[in-house]
């Protein structure tokens, strides 16, 4: 075991330049506090780069549609633009335009994606708003694929159940409309990077 460290020798998209060093255990069992105290800051410089990755996964939304009659980057605008449009704060229009950035990651668990990127940000009732926002929508259309539309109805006992019955009856399942005047992903790019900054 060592407790030297190279220098890195390859960019990375972590943001290593070649100057940070490197722990060079070969297994965590072998690792030192001095490896650990290396790469504990980089969680931080990691974070840094999560704000322009979630932008750029929102402009790919943008080339897919799903067979919907907006694309899925119109979809997440228009719900951040309804919800920011009828007065929520901030963090809630975060929630609402990201809800479902893991529609092309994940399809079958979608709501995962976008909860787990907004969690160590937002109050227990947005994450909980937009990890469940999957089973609140399908109260307007799971009956139409032999599926049960009441599957919400687990979360009667919730105290987010109100809200995120709202944030779908209000903003999500009404934004799928071609001729919405939504405000453009620059619009919310500064509210995006205020959020998701390093701590
Ligand atoms: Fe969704
Ligand atoms: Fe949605």
């Amino acid at each position: 075991m060592t407790d030297t460290v190279s220098p890195d020798t390859s960019s990375s998209d972590t943001g290593d330049d070649g100057a940070h060093p490197r722990a060079t255990f070969t297994s965590f069992e072998e690792s030192t506090a001095d490896d650990w105290a290396i790469i504990a800051p980089q969680l931080e410089i990691t974070q840094g780069f999560v704000a322009d990755r979630v932008i750029g996964l929102l402009r790919e939304l943008k080339f897919d549609h799903g067979g919907f009659p907006v694309d899925r980057l119109e979809h997440s605008l228009q719900t951040a633009t309804r919800a920011e449009r009828d007065g929520r704060d901030d963090e809630y229009v975060f929630c609402a335009l990201i809800h479902d950035i893991g529609d092309t990651l994940s399809p079958y668990a979608h709501p995962d994606i976008a909860a787990g990127i907004v969690k160590p940000f937002v109050s227990e009732g947005n994450h909980f708003m937009v990890k469940h926002h999957g089973e609140f929508q399908g109260y307007y259309f799971w009956h139409y694929l032999g599926m049960d539309k009441d599957a919400r109805d687990v979360h009667r006992d919730s105290p987010y159940f109100d809200q995120t019955e709202e944030f779908c009856a209000k903003y999500d399942q009404t934004a799928f409309d071609p001729d919405y005047q939504s405000n453009p992903l620059e619009h919310y790019e500064p509210l995006i990077r205020q959020i998701l900054r390093a701590r």
